[in-house]
């Protein structure tokens, strides 16, 4: 990992928890002079951190800006290759079609790429994706598991369990998957996942994660046609999160469960699915491509193909559709 002198700067500054860091000691473990220290203190303030010099002790940080940059996700991070390399963007199209290009360039496994706003997000079947600047984690993770292409959509539910558990940890609410990815907050839609692949008929090249969760919107900030359907954390817990320590927790599930799929296969997986999703024994009506259909979720195979009991008693399985409930 290479972790530039600013960045460990500004972690040590962080996890002192509001003590005194010495300038003395820091040029001594990062062996540079007391004038480089203070050239990248400023340079962390430029970022909005409030850095506290106090006389004879150190600095202190005060506060840090609500941001989403490596320097405040890093320092929270505890993988050993999701979100080492990551690309940060205060605005972008879409960190879904920067991550797409950066995988065909070679970007190695775990590669993020992270925006404060996106102005033009993607969601599944082409719809567009609300992306308000500074008030959700906007971000895609390129993976390269060593899996055969027709298990790749597997991802996609190892990626909603992996989401689950870290808001949960983060902020003490309940989410639920509603098959195959979305994830829900009493009933209303808090994050999207987007999975696209680059494979060869019998190799993935890599998997892009696109990773879309509203964290900090007030209700207004969601157009009226979604008002009823969509939430965010804040709105659902009252409180602000942060933003930065959500994203690592993210990749921390994300590599703990992605690792798990790719020694133990499916099934732990499937079982951890399971006991977060709100889809199974209910009456939904499943809207795809070619037709909706209309009966009782029975459960998903060891595919993550979703099979419904139709009212004629048939069993009818679909890998892709939206579900309503
Ligand atoms: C869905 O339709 O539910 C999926 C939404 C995925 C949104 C995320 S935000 C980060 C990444 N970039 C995009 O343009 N889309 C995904």
């Amino acid at each position: 990992m290479n972790i530039s002198i600013k960045e460990k700067i500004l972690s040590q500054l962080i996890n002192a928890k509001g003590e005194p860091v010495s300038g003395q000691k820091l040029a001594d473990e990062l062996n540079i002079s007391r004038t480089m220290i203070w050239k990248h203190l400023k340079s962390i303030e430029e970022d909005g951190y409030v850095i506290e010099a106090i006389k004879k002790k150190g600095y202190v940080l005060q506060s840090i800006p609500d941001i989403v940059t490596p320097e405040q996700i890093i320092p929270n991070l505890n993988t050993k290759q999701l979100g080492r390399t990551i690309d940060y963007y205060t605005t972008c199209e879409s960190t879904q079609i920067i991550a797409a290009d950066k995988a065909r360039e070679g970007a190695p496994h775990g590669t993020v790429v992270i925006a404060e706003e996106q102005t033009d997000g993607r969601g599944r079947l082409d719809r567009s994706w609300n992306s308000t600047a500074n008030k959700g984690i906007w971000m895609s993770v390129i993976i390269r598991p060593a899996i055969s292409p027709q298990f790749a959509a597997q991802f996609t539910l190892v990626s909603a369990v992996a989401i689950t558990q870290a808001i949960q940890e983060v902020t003490n609410l309940t989410p639920e998957i509603k098959w195959p990815n979305d994830i829900l907050i009493n009933g209303k839609k808090v994050t999207g996942i987007l999975t696209e692949l680059q494979a060869d008929m019998d190799i993935v090249h890599s998997i892009i994660i696109g990773i879309g969760v509203n964290v900090n919107q007030e209700l207004s900030a969601f157009e009226e046609s979604i008002q009823k359907t969509a939430t965010s954390l804040k709105i659902e817990n009252g409180e602000e999160i942060d933003r930065s320590l959500l994203a690592a927790k993210i990749l921390y599930y994300l590599e703990k469960y992605g690792d798990l799929y790719v020694e133990n296969g499916f099934k732990p997986i499937k079982i951890l699915w399971e006991s977060h999703n709100c889809t199974i024994g209910k009456r939904i009506r499943a809207t795809t491509l070619r037709e909706t259909l209309e009966g009782v979720a029975l459960g998903i195979t060891n595919d993550g193909v979703l099979e419904i009991k139709l009212d004629s008693g048939e069993i009818r399985g679909v890998y892709s559709a939206d579900i309503h409930l």
